[in-house]
């Protein structure tokens, strides 16, 4: 089994979740070693390629296989071995004989307060020291500095530091130091210009995060073999995603006849095809009536969440909006049961809200009656602000009075 870390970005427990998800869709072996909102360990079995697998998903900013494990009981020499030469020639990082660009990140994971304060005093004379040794054995190299105790992965990109140099990502548990080679980072770009620059898009009914649309594809579980249906398809970001993750069937669809035309659009900007992507004008309400019946394996949506909201809502304001929404859940969700397959599974968003400093969560009631929440971090026994009782996930955006809670179903 070979180890490898992944820097989760915005979303740790979400993004842990999602890598959960996509280990089980390809059906590999893990074991989670650690994991805090800053860094997740795995051993796995089988991954071939850590870069294709991690660009899949949508919450993971950076990762890489783990070089070596140093023990904070170990003595220190074996510690400053990692920053030499000789370490990373027989690990190896180091096969150029050109000048070299290499950074050094730190990552807490559960290490002692005090021990980690040390070690990220330590940092930047670690980058001294690693610059002088491997001057000391000809390899010319500069550093990346950083302001804080991470290196962003544009400065690692700008500066071709994972194709002509290395990052070495250290992160520290409560007993010791994993040492890890940076040998992927998300493509920022690719999710930016799809977030930004999509021709066409309707403010009003609200936008999704790219990398929330990717996650929940993700969590589903399902892979490029499957048909996937977004039945409040708006301006189409997870179909997007879906046709860029090489879905075999996807269902677009919306009540709205412009956001059809808009995914259209937007698609044809992306792709220059519709090729498996169907499109059509439906209420969820009669979607049963559109598709055939155990034909779909995944429904990923964000159904209408409301009005938009200028103010933070009263009490009754939310209970008002929750009682508002419960027939439009119920229609989806009665149309999901018959339209998916025995295995298939629903993601899907509901709106919660933080009032008087607790959690506010949409009343199910017999809404999903015939189906199952699933629990995909339960046997891991992590507690997270972000997960919830129901064992679904809490997505925070900055400036928005509601919050997406983000829940996977299973067909009973
Ligand atoms: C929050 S938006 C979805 C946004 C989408 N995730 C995106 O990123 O563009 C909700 C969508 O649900 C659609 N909608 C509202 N009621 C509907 C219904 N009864 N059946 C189908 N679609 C509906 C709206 O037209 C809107 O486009």
């Amino acid at each position: 089994m070979e180890q490898y870390f992944f820097i989760p970005g915005r979303y740790p427990a979400l993004t842990l979740a999602e890598i959960i998800s996509a280990f089980k869709e390809e059906g590999l072996l893990y074991d989670l070693l650690l994991f805090s909102k800053e860094a997740a360990v795995f051993s796995v079995n089988g991954l071939s390629d850590i870069k294709t697998f991690s660009g899949k998903l949508g919450g993971v900013v950076k990762s890489g296989r783990v070089l070596d494990e140093i023990l904070f009981s170990d003595n220190e020499d074996k510690f400053n071995y990692i920053f030499t030469a000789a370490f990373l020639k027989e690990k190896g990082v180091l096969l150029n004989s050109g000048k070299i660009k290499f950074a050094l990140s730190l990552y807490q994971a559960g290490a002692d307060a005090e021990i980690f304060s040390r070690l990220e005093k330590k940092l930047t004379e670690l980058h001294v020291h690693l610059k002088d040794n491997l001057k000391s054995e000809n390899i010319k190299a500069g550093f990346i500095r950083i302001k804080n105790r991470q290196t962003q992965s544009v400065s690692l990109v700008k500066n071709s530091v994972l194709k002509s140099g290395f990052e070495l990502s250290l992160v520290a548990s409560a007993h010791s130091l994993f040492v890890g080679r940076t040998e992927w980072v998300q493509d920022f770009e690719g999710f930016a210009r799809r977030d930004f620059y999509k021709p066409a898009k309707d403010k009003r009914s609200g936008i999704m995060p790219v990398k929330l649309a990717r996650m929940m594809l993700n969590l589903s579980g399902k892979g490029e073999s499957s048909a996937v249906a977004d039945p409040f398809a708006g301006s189409g970001t997870i179909i997007l995603e879906a046709a860029i993750m090489g879905f075999s069937k996807i269902y677009g669809s919306d009540i709205s006849s412009k956001a059809v035309g808009d995914i259209r659009t937007n698609l044809n900007w992306l792709t220059g095809k519709q090729a498996n992507v169907n499109l059509f004008v439906s209420d969820v309400a009669r979607l049963s009536q559109k598709l055939q019946a155990q034909s779909i394996d995944a429904f990923v949506t964000e159904p209408y969440l409301g009005p938009p909201l200028h103010k933070f809502p009263t009490p009754e304001g939310i209970n008002r909006l929750f009682r508002d929404l419960t027939p439009l859940y119920r229609a989806a969700f009665t149309n999901f049961r018959k339209l998916l397959k025995k295995d298939g599974r629903v993601v899907i968003i509901f709106p919660a809200f933080i009032l008087s400093g607790r959690l506010k969560l949409f009343e199910l009631g017999p809404i999903a009656d015939d189906f199952e929440p699933v629990h995909l971090l339960r046997e891991l026994k992590i507690a997270h602000a972000d997960i919830t009782v129901r064992g679904s996930f809490l997505y925070r955006s900055i400036n928005q009075f509601l919050i997406r809670e983000i829940a996977l179903f299973a067909r009973k």
